[in-house]
């Protein structure tokens, strides 16, 4: 039986516990150490597993309990020193994106990757959509013909729900740019590889805070731009989006339309791959709502397969985290000129 301790039990503490959940119906993994200094999402959290050991702080969870694993859904600050703390124990980590908010952690956490040999993998979950898989397969197959533009982006209302406000403080979120937009960067980067050039624009609350940004890259003949937003208004309903443009058609994705994803061709009738795609939810059983976890799910079934089958992380691997945050840290280095 598989280990695994969760830290942090707030918004996405809470997604990554149920995944847990629903994979112990058919997986050799139980959740059997929660951590959470907020009492009340702690108790919420052990719900799910009644005989789990809890904690008040990360730090004693990962020092006192002798685990495989350890989920890390912590404000993105406090990443790097609990990963570490892990790592060195030789436990297993899935650390929430961003993987880290600064280039000396970068440099620590590859370090300690190489010293250790733990297997970690960093939570771009975008890989573990089946409209981004979609598209990922289809550029590389030419299905549609060659890839000619692609437009992608993010944009939510204000983030109010944060421990101590924490998307708020730059030093701690990385702002937009580290919070939503690096999803889009790390996607952007699988799909075409390293920019060859890019420009940067961002727009900032009056506390000073970035709460916009619109980059535009070029991959070789490829131009591509990813947008970011959070409104100030926390009411704006979320959607993540792309438009992706091929010689034959436009595939186009929003997570606030029902088909989600659709290809429009230049000749000929709309289609609506994934409704007659066999989709990774509808293969499995759980005996719980795993579509509502969708991805999530995906990506945590990864992890722990890989760590059940001692297989390497080969998806979202920590490096992929850590070359993400990096052209982050390009681009921000771009709006403070
Ligand atoms: N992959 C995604 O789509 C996605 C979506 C949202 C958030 N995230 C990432 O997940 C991480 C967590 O975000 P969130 O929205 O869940 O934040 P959150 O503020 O809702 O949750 C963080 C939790 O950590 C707890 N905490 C703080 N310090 C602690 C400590 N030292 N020990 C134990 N518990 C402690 C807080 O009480 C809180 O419950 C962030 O890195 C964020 O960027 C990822």
């Amino acid at each position: 039986m598989l280990k695994v301790g969760l830290i942090g039990c707030g918004g996405m503490g809470n997604t990554h516990n149920k995944a847990l959940k629903a994979l112990s119906q058919n997986h050799e993994v139980a959740v059997v150490a929660l951590a959470d200094c907020r009492k009340d999402f702690l108790d919420k959290a052990k719900e799910l597993w009644p005989e789990a050991t809890t904690y008040s702080l990360g730090f004693d969870l990962i020092d006192t309990e002798e685990l495989d694993a350890v989920h890390i859904c912590l404000p993105s600050y406090l990443h790097t020193e609990h990963a570490l703390r892990a790592m060195d124990k030789g436990v297993a980590v899935l650390i929430e994106k961003p993987v880290c908010i600064t280039e000396k952690d970068c440099k620590r956490l590859m370090e300690a990757q190489n010293r250790t040999g733990v297997k970690v993998m960093v939570g771009q979950v975008l890989r573990f959509f089946e409209e981004y898989k979609y598209l990922k397969k289809v550029t590389d197959s030419q299905k549609y013909g060659k890839l000619q533009t692609i437009e992608m982006g993010r944009k939510g209302g204000d983030v109010l729900w944060g421990f101590e406000d924490w998307f708020h403080d730059e030093k701690k979120s990385g702002s937009v740019m580290l919070d939503l937009h690096v999803h889009d960067v790390d996607f952007l980067r699988y799909l075409l590889g390293v920019p060859s050039s890019l420009s940067v624009k961002a727009d900032r609350l009056a506390s000073g805070l970035i709460n916009h940004v619109r980059t535009d890259y070029r991959f070789g003949d490829i131009p591509a731009s990813a947008e970011a937003l959070w409104d100030v208004s926390p009411d704006l309903p979320f959607e993540a989006y792309f438009i992706a443009s091929f010689e034959q058609g436009t595939l186009e994705f929003s997570s606030r339309r029902k088909p989600t994803l659709a290809f429009k061709p230049k000749k000929g009738e709309i289609l609506y791959p994934l409704t007659v795609m066999e989709t990774e939810y509808q293969k499995e059983d759980t005996g719980l709502n795993i579509e509502s976890l969708g991805p999530y799910y995906q990506e945590v079934k990864y992890f722990i397969g890989c760590l059940l089958k001692d297989l390497p992380i080969e998806q979202a691997t920590l490096e992929d985290g850590v070359e993400a945050v990096r052209l982050v840290f390009y681009e921000q280095s771009l709006v403070d000129e």
